[in-house]
């Protein structure tokens, strides 16, 4: 390990409760431990393909649709970058939840732009971009 910095986050405490819940049935010792492999695994996760290589994806998102105007700025996200999204499923889970999957197509680098884009929006509660590269899965096809 490198030089150690220390850091502070706010989080919520309902969340804390559960990230350390999760942490102790994966038995960590501590939390920084932890949140040192859950940040080197997405890392290593989003520099697997290169920012041109083409790809196709899925954008998963849980969100409140009360949430004043996220609905419709996700809906402008996605006629912004109609170029890359081959089609949006929409589900109504309960009187609160929406789940919605977004499928992408095109440039890693534009993929990866809206999905982030997306699941950073202010009132999204969950968010995961999947990502392959029909290419690269090519090769390793036997
Ligand atoms: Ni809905």
């Amino acid at each position: 390990m490198g030089d150690l910095s220390r850091i502070g986050v706010a989080i919520d405490t309902q969340l804390l409760r559960r990230f350390d819940h999760f942490i102790a049935q994966k038995g960590y010792q501590n939390r920084s431990e932890a949140f040192r492999d859950l940040i080197r695994d997405r890392l290593v996760g989003s520099a697997v393909v290169a920012p041109n290589a083409f790809v196709v994806g899925t954008v998963t998102l849980i969100y409140d649709h009360h949430t004043r105007l996220l609905p419709e700025k996700l809906t402008d996200l996605q006629h912004e970058h109609h170029h890359v999204i081959i089609s949006t499923l929409h589900a109504h889970l309960d009187h609160e939840s929406c789940l919605e999957v977004v499928v992408l197509r095109g440039k890693s680098k534009e993929v990866q732009k809206l999905a982030d884009r997306l699941i950073s929006t202010k009132g999204v509660q969950h968010g995961r971009l999947v990502m392959s590269s029909p290419e690269t899965a090519a090769d390793h096809h036997h």
